[in-house]
């Protein structure tokens, strides 16, 4: 006779008690727009999310909070009352939501190498997650990127497994807080499993070149992209994302798996499963590795959550995606639209005897133990709303900010004096949204003053001694002499496949603003705000200063906290930074203008008087 604990045996009780038709209910995940009135206790769903940008019609908190409460409060309406758990893209900062501390992107936190700091972001995160009653984070990425090409490669802390695995098991401990039953633990989900910033360059199937993608794809249709897709698709857009991992069992092994054995032993109890493949075999439908190797020899005892429309992608057949997914260990679908189609599929192919129904029990047994360990059977207290956006949460922020500038190049320039005569230049130097990129409060992130924060002009403004010390010229022109020039170019926001490009490249636009702002300037500063390298090897000797900004999110201040001297640069690369274009892809013989662990630091002295 097995032993149960009182947890497992309350688990046991309400197994034995639900439906067929309750069991999937409970595996099934809509996202919240398509979700009809009525359906979560009709169906008894087990999860709602919001994907990129899922937000109340009035973004602000208090609607979130009230939004969420009420699919929570639906689920309440089923009959056996099992508790909804809603999930979100929180990866950096509860980012959809307007007025949340926006933290730099991973590829930023990688360069603190700081686990404490992640450890804070990632409790700073939970509580203005949980205070609007979502209790899952479809995060922390653990993607390590081997072609920066990637559009996603902002989302990888870095390129060593070892710091991945660091980073993320501290940010995971900051989600979860002292226990994971407490009213403020969030739910982490690692992803994406595995290998998924390994795929070959040119191997990605998932938009097939189709221009016309924005229209016939809903999930695209979403993304609200200036662009066109076809101008997109000409940049490089959806070459990478999605596509084949072509790599050696031990390279899979010793590269891209540690981070998930450090995220179970750090308590991790989801894993979301990548939309790409690995030599040919979709990783939704991938029997070794999600059961053999991840639930069997690694022993992870939580729930396998899909990608959005990941199993769509298995086969032609949809009956064949949700029969091989469901039995190659997946346990919850995010299946934002059709979820009812998902419910008839999976109960036939039950009935049917392609999927036993032991392998439902266990996929229940598994969400049911993860929705107990988070106490969410039980009737806990929200934290206050006014945690969102708080002085000391921007405080980390901004101290993350400081601490993930890195420093390539510096002639005599940083730190600055409060007193010197500074041309800023650059639209981004007045662009909150290309400050934090993607995945900022639409899923493609935007441009202006997109949420609450500080933009590098403002922050200059509120540092130097007088204002009248500043001019701002977004071009670089101007007919003054100025001791020093600090210009601020970036990427352009994108997320996902949309961010795959063909090269990195500064623009001639960036190019036009460094020269415009070199011709007045003693010296001139780049300040680069990207989700990864640039080559600049051409450009470079022509600047004075280089720092690699990355996507510092809402607090602009902690740029000139370090610009200015108040603190120390002390970033280190967690990317080898491409000598040129042939070296995008980390390979034996990439060249690199800078490495790994490279970051200069300054003193405290300013340079200029
Ligand atoms: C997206 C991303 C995944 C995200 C999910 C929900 O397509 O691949 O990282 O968590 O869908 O938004």
């Amino acid at each position: 006779m097995t032993q149960h604990t009182p947890s497992q045996t309350f688990i046991e009780n309400l197994l034995s008690e639900m439906t067929l038709a309750e069991k999937i209910g409970q595996m099934t995940q809509p996202e919240k727009n398509s979700v009809k009135k009525g359906d979560i206790a009709r169906f008894s769903l087990g999860s709602v999310l919001s994907g990129g940008g899922g937000n109340p019609t009035e973004n602000n908190p208090r609607n979130w909070r009230e939004m969420v409460l009420g699919f929570i409060e639906e689920s309440q309406g089923s009959r056996l009352k099992i508790p909804l758990i809603y999930g979100v893209d929180a990866v950096h900062g509860h980012n959809n939501m307007f007025g949340a501390t926006i933290f730099p992107h991973n590829i930023a936190l990688g360069a603190t190498r700081d686990t404490d700091l992640v450890r804070r972001i990632g409790r700073a995160t939970a509580l203005e997650v949980a205070a609007t009653g979502v209790r899952w984070d479809f995060a922390p990425a653990v993607s390590i990127p081997y072609d920066i090409r990637w559009g996603r490669s902002f989302e990888g802390y870095s390129q060593d497994t070892q710091l991945v695995g660091q980073l993320a098991a501290a940010y995971i401990e900051g989600l979860r807080g002292e226990s994971w039953n407490s009213p403020s633990s969030v739910l982490p989900s690692v992803k994406h499993f595995v290998a998924d910033g390994a795929t070959t360059f040119g191997s990605s199937r998932r938009i097939s070149g189709d221009p016309n993608a924005l229209q016939n794809d809903a999930t695209l249709a979403n993304a609200h992209v200036d662009a066109s897709m076809q101008a997109l698709l000409d940049l490089g857009a959806w070459q990478l994302d999605q596509g084949n991992s072509e790599i050696d069992e031990q390279t899979l092994r010793e590269v891209h798996l540690p981070p998930y054995k450090r995220a179970i032993e750090a308590g991790a109890l989801n894993i979301m499963t990548s939309y790409s493949s690995w030599n040919g075999v979709k990783m939704h439908g991938h029997d070794y590795l999600v059961n053999t190797v991840l639930k069997g020899e690694m022993g992870f005892e939580g729930f396998i959550v899909t990608d959005w429309e990941g199993i769509d992608q298995i086969d032609a057949d949809y009956y064949t995606c949700v029969v091989k997914s469901i039995n190659a260990g997946i346990d919850m679908v995010m299946v934002p639209f059709k979820y009812e189609r998902f419910i008839e599929t999976l109960t036939r192919a039950v009935e049917a005897g392609d999927v036993p129904l032991s392998r439902i029990d266990d996929a229940v047994r598994r969400i049911l133990h993860t929705k107990h360990a988070l106490g969410l059977f039980e009737n806990q207290p929200l934290p206050e709303l006014e945690v969102v956006g708080s002085r000391a949460h921007r405080e980390i922020a901004r101290e993350a900010v400081r601490k993930s500038q890195v420093l390539l190049k510096n002639e005599g320039v940083f730190p600055l004096s409060k007193n010197a005569r500074v041309l800023l230049a650059g639209s981004a130097a007045n662009d909150l949204g290309a400050q934090c990129g993607g995945w900022t409060i639409s899923w493609m992130g935007g441009h202006g003053q997109i949420t609450e924060g500080t933009n590098v002009l403002e922050a200059f403004k509120a540092t130097l001694s007088r204002p009248e010390l500043l001019t701002y010229s977004e071009d670089g022109t101007t007919d003054q002499r100025f001791e020093v020039g600090v210009v601020v170019i970036a990427e352009e926001p994108a997320a996902e496949g949309m961010g795959d490009r063909f090269e990195l490249k500064l623009t001639d636009a960036h190019i036009q603003t460094i020269q415009n702002a070199r011709a007045h300037c003693d010296k001139v500063a780049v300040l680069l705000f990207s989700g990864r390298p640039y080559v600049v090897t051409e450009h470079i000797s022509g600047w004075d200063a280089f720092v690699a900004s990355w996507l510092p999110g809402s607090e602009g201040q902690g740029i000139a906290d370090v610009v200015f001297g108040d603190f120390p640069f002390t970033g280190k690369l967690g990317f080898h930074w491409p000598y040129s274009q042939q070296d995008l892809q980390l390979t034996p013989e990439s060249k690199h203008l800078f490495k790994i662990g490279d970051g200069l630091t300054t003193l405290k002295t300013p340079v200029t008087i």
